[in-house]
């Protein structure tokens, strides 16, 4: 084959049988060099994502109409839920360790939200900023952070103030004493006062409300009934003869006022 001979054998029939017939032989009308423009529109039209713009380069005897619902169909559930999600809302939500409840202490309601793992003596001290309570132990077992609750003995150091939103009636050393005047203070509070049933004090207002709480349901203990009554609450400064002194006082002044 010469130089001259080349270029009249690679007539347009045989030369680039490729470039314009498609895969089974049959001719395209497109050039190569229509091929390599529209190659390079399709790496342009890859970068750029397949999913909304491979719709423009579809006739538009292709049903353009359908290709796009794929497209718009994600981008419209995220759109709605967030705005429905805060109209069946009624009102502010809490963490699933909180509660909003009523504590009634010594006649006063007091509304809040609080965790469900602080005691009552925490919500007091902490948030209703009471100084109604000592704690001593932090752990059921001295009684100094005594309080009632309808009536009866407990720890507030311990039990739940989440627990106490029913309507139960929490009472505090407070309810005994309308002043810092002795004379103002309940027969209770102010025998502990007079016999001097205390020493440091740490424990006194939990032997107050254990005694509060054993008169105003037996107004003549006698000193067993006393012992027991008392056996939850426990004195560091050992204070018991003048304690047990104070409450057969107590009991004395309540039977006269009765
Ligand atoms: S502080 Fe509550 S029992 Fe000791
Ligand atoms: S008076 Fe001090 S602990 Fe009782």
């Amino acid at each position: 084959m010469t130089e001259e001979q080349a270029p009249e054998e690679r007539t347009e029939a045989n030369a680039t049988p490729t470039a314009e017939t498609d895969d089974e032989g049959k001719p395209m009308n497109v050039s190569r060099r229509d091929f390599l423009l529209g190659a390079g529109t399709g790496l342009v039209v890859t970068a750029a994502g397949a999913g909304g713009l491979f719709a423009l380069r579809r006739p538009a005897s292709a049903t353009p109409t359908q290709a796009p619902a794929p497209a718009q169909a994600p981008a419209q559930a995220p759109a709605q839920a967030p705005a429905q999600a805060p109209a069946s809302v009624t009102g502010p939500t809490l963490p699933a360790t909180h509660r909003n409840v009523t504590l009634n202490i010594d006649g006063k309601s007091h509304t809040l939200v609080v965790d469900v793992r602080e005691s009552l003596w925490e919500v007091m001290t902490y948030k209703l900023s009471m100084a109604s309570s000592n704690v001593g132990c932090d752990r059921a077992q001295c009684g100094a952070c005594a309080v009632l609750v309808d009536g009866l003995a407990v720890n507030s150091c311990t039990v739940l103030a989440a627990r106490l939103g029913r309507g139960q009636k929490i009472m505090t050393v407070d309810s005994l004493s309308k002043s810092a005047n002795p004379a103002d203070l309940h027969p209770v509070a102010r025998a502990f006062h007079e016999e001097g049933g205390l020493q440091c004090g740490i424990c006194t207002r939990g032997f107050i409300m254990s005694t509060y709480a054993l008169l105003t349901h037996n107004p003549t203990p006698n000193e067993a009934d006393i012992r027991e009554a008392l056996a939850g609450n426990i004195c560091r400064c050992s204070e018991y003869p003048k304690i047990y002194e104070s409450v057969f006082r107590a009991a004395e002044d309540m039977r006269k006022k009765a």
